[in-house]
């Protein structure tokens, strides 16, 4: 079976760092860890430019997902994510200088890095070797989940991670909590798939299991068979399959150990940059003790379900993202990239 080459990203490795080579061969090599942060439907909505010591970070404004992302504000959680990766990558090879977010007013240009020169290889930043290990690990988890509990050690490390001010973590893993989180994320999902718009968009950004496209998400993410997989997006299309899609969700968030509700005091731009940016810190962590995560914002979309699951998580702000944490029956395949040399500038 041919292999779509969007997938090759993932074998990106740290001894293959370009130490000889010119800043602007290490700042590439750098991106080539950020392209790999999750992103809404896979959209990868990110652009940057590469300068002599600096690299900016652009949100690609030709992706527009009205029914999905109305607001705006999943298009820069995703920008965080890839700002993060950017950043521990630069952290480990010792090229870090300092970020600045929005340094122009400009919603557009979200954040410039600067970076040093990097010496020697002794100077890799060991503290960061497991996060940077974990960024090629990481992937979204759909499916059943085993019934195990994640050990105290690895949930105290997780806590450990500060949040900025005004942004709150809250855990979730009573099963009794879990089931009416599961149970409102499958009503987000009922109201959301039984709209034809939402549906329609959604539609556009599934691709067949043996498609080349580097944007989207794969059929066999959604754990679709390949005959299955080439109608899916015209099945989604033509039909309201939002009682089982829901259903299959309510399964498997149900099934989960742990349940995380990202909430914040403020809802701009500057902090869903910090969610995304606080969301893939999380993840990466659970990732780098083998813990699987997965995404299921449905509920935060429905004002009234989202006031539910505030008080259900015990979140201290207004809930923004929601991901599951545990360990996932069977393989998940990664889902493919865009590479470094598209997402430049000129
Ligand atoms: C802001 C945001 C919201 C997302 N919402 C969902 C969701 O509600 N349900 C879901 O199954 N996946 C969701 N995802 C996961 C993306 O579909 C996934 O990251 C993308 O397809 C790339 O796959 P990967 O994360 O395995 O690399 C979301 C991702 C982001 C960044």
């Amino acid at each position: 079976m041919l292999e779509n080459e969007g997938l090759t990203v993932w074998n990106i490795r740290r001894q293959d760092f370009p130490w000889k080579g010119s800043i602007e061969e290490k700042i590439k090599f750098l991106l080539g860890y950020a392209i790999l942060a999750p992103s809404t439907h896979n959209v990868q909505p990110w652009l940057v430019k590469v300068k002599r010591n600096s690299c900016e970070v652009y949100a690609d404004r030709t992706i527009k997902l009205p029914q999905a992302d109305p607001k705006g504000g999943y298009l820069y959680i995703s920008l965080g994510a890839f700002i993060k990766n950017l950043i521990i990558a630069s952290k480990y090879f010792s090229m870090f200088e300092r970020v600045t977010y929005f340094p122009k007013k400009n919603l557009d240009l979200v954040a410039e890095v600067f970076f040093k020169k990097s010496g020697s290889k002794k100077n890799v930043n060991k503290k960061f070797e497991m996060l940077l290990g974990a960024v090629p690990q990481r992937k979204n988890n759909r499916g059943l989940f085993r019934r195990k509990k994640i050990p105290e050690y690895i949930l105290r490390k997780i806590e450990k991670i500060s949040t900025p001010s005004g942004i709150r973590i809250s855990y979730i893993s009573d099963s009794g909590s879990i089931g009416k989180l599961a149970k409102l994320t499958a009503g987000g999902i009922r109201t959301l798939y039984s709209k034809k718009a939402f549906r329609y968009e959604l539609a556009g950004f599934i691709n067949h299991n043996l498609s080349t496209k580097r944007k989207g998400i794969p059929a066999y993410a959604l754990k679709m068979p390949t005959p299955l997989s080439f109608i899916f997006s015209s099945l989604m299309r033509l039909f309201d399959m939002s009682v089982p899609i829901a259903r299959v969700n309510y399964k498997s968030i149900s099934s989960v150990p742990l349940i995380c509700v990202i909430s914040s005091k403020n809802d701009d731009p500057k902090t869903w940059l910090e969610i995304g940016r606080m969301f893939e810190a999380l993840t990466l962590c659970f990732e780098a003790s083998n813990v699987d995560t997965s995404i299921f914002v449905a509920a935060l979309e429905i004002d009234s379900l989202r006031k539910q699951v505030k008080k259900i998580s015990k979140a201290r702000y207004e809930p923004r993202f929601l991901f599951c944490a545990g360990y996932i029956i069977g393989e998940i395949k990664h889902t493919p990239r865009n590479d470094v040399e598209e997402i430049l500038m000129h």
